[in-house]
């Protein structure tokens, strides 16, 4: 097995790997995607489900995604061909390729609008009251002008692209290093004024008190792809990152640590949102702008509020960069290993298709009412990405991963790569168990069920 070279590049210290994964990992997922889905699903039982899902097969997954990665040091689809020996396998790290595109294309969309906010936080915009529907009114304004809307995107995919033109070590750990410890102070300091504002108990009972008659298949489908997605797994990000990783490195350990985060985050961001939703007198399904919406109304009923709306758009929009960096990462992985693409170009390109494929999303959120109400109370094309690729696409790859890992490649080998550095994983029986039977058998039955039921959107 090869160890890193220098032109793939590879991770600094295990610090730095911790916290570029994490970053990957913490992003939109968390701040405004587990709110809108947990708000629009019904809130407790979702939530639960979420849980439930992260621990039992998000976990699995993220270990077998990063031995796989670290054993093969390849991208995706050369992952899968090297430890398969066989090209009909490097499908499934094919389809994570094109999931990094769709994913990519709506999420640019999104971080777009957090750059306009903290456009809005410098130049004082929330430093006076403003009431929700105020609120609503900026919010729809700014992502339902075209002119905007595309500029933001493609401001966004700029500086991702620049980032990770500069390759893995310098872009990505740098930036990881100091500002997602900040990010999560930031988030305490608002749930705290957020859970002691009038009201805020009835926000709390929303995310924490599980109403089972709400679990439909489709409200289980979204808690598996919002735990999949939060976690950036099934489509080969994580793959990826452990191909930048050492022999010595502790895969378990930083497999939990990243998990743990990643949700302690999501869960913040629902105490952060849902009391002050609830005290403004909001509705929770109000959808994708949830976040955007919400959150004006609690920063001017903090001191200094205009600083940590700052704050607090500035490191939402670097933790959106963190995650892009690593979407983007997948797919120019892929071209350099695979096709000799020099990665100063690749970057460029991949970049610019991705625009192109942003620019309906972008358009769907107000700018064109066809794209804006394809999917009726749904929502519009966004929501249909956000569903087909952050839902269907990364449950369709996590399943084929956790075959791959438990009947094809091995439990055993991948075991032996987890044990490489010397640590053990605590549990290696009842991984192997959830890898072969458990998650793959949940994973299907989830996916069954949309289809027996036909309640996909
Ligand atoms: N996990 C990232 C987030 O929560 C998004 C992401 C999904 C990144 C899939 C990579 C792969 O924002």
């Amino acid at each position: 097995m090869t160890t890193p070279t220098a032109s793939r590049g590879a991770f600094a210290s295990r610090l730095g790997f911790i916290l570029a994964a994490a970053g990957s990992a913490i992003g939109l997922g968390n701040i405004w995607r587990f709110p809108y889905t947990a708000g629009a699903n019904g809130g407790g039982a979702f939530v639960l489900v979420y849980v439930l899902f992260v621990l039992g097969i998000g976990v699995p997954v993220l270990l077998a995604e990063l031995a796989m990665g670290r054993a093969a040091q390849r991208n995706p689809v050369g992952a899968f061909r090297i430890l398969s020996g066989s090209r009909s396998w490097s499908l499934v790290g094919g389809l994570g390729v094109v999931t990094g595109f769709g994913i990519l294309a709506f999420y640019s969309v999104v971080a777009g609008w957090t750059l306009g906010y903290l456009w809005k936080a410098l130049t004082g915009d929330f430093e006076r009251r403003i009431t929700a529907d105020e609120s609503s009114r900026i919010f729809s304004e700014l992502i339902g002008t075209a002119g905007p809307a595309i500029g933001l995107t493609a401001l966004f995919l700029i500086v991702t692209v620049l980032v990770v033109r500069g390759g893995v070590q310098a872009g990505i750990e740098r930036a990881s290093k100091i500002l997602m410890p900040m990010f999560f102070l930031l988030l305490l300091v608002l749930a705290a004024r957020s859970l002691t504002l009038s009201g805020a108990d009835e926000g709390v009972a929303f995310l924490l008190q599980a109403d089972f008659g709400k679990l439909t298949p489709r409200v289980i489908l979204g808690a598996l792809g919002q735990a999949l997605f939060s976690l950036s797994l099934g489509m080969g990000a994580m793959i990826t990152y452990g191909s930048y990783l050492g022999k010595s490195e502790n895969l378990a350990f930083a497999g939990a640590t990243v998990a743990v985060f990643d949700t302690a985050i999501a869960l913040l961001s629902g105490l952060i949102v849902f009391p002050a939703l609830f005290s403004s007198g909001l509705d929770p399904a109000a959808g994708p702008g949830l976040v955007f919406v919400v959150l004006p109304t609690i920063f001017d009923a903090m001191p200094a509020g205009s600083f940590f709306a700052v704050a607090f758009y500035a490191l939402l929009a670097i933790a959106a960069l963190t995650s892009a960096m690593s979407l983007l990462e997948v797919v120019v992985a892929y071209f350099v290993d695979e096709w000799g693409w020099a990665r100063r170009w690749a970057v460029w390109a991949i970049g610019a298709v991705t625009f192109v494929l942003a620019i309906p999303s972008a358009l769907s959120t107000g700018a064109s009412p066809f794209l804006s109400t394809m999917l009726g109370d749904r929502g519009g094309f966004l929501d249909l990405q956000n569903i087909l690729f952050g839902n269907f696409a990364l449950s369709i790859g996590a399943l084929f991963t956790l075959l791959f890992v438990g009947w094809r490649w091995s439990v055993a080998r991948a075991l032996e790569e987890m044990h490489a550095s010397g640590d053990r994983l605590p549990a290696p029986r009842l991984w192997g168990v959830l890898v072969r039977y458990v998650c793959p058998v949940a994973v299907l039955l989830v996916l069954g069920f949309m289809l027996v039921t036909g309640e996909f959107f």
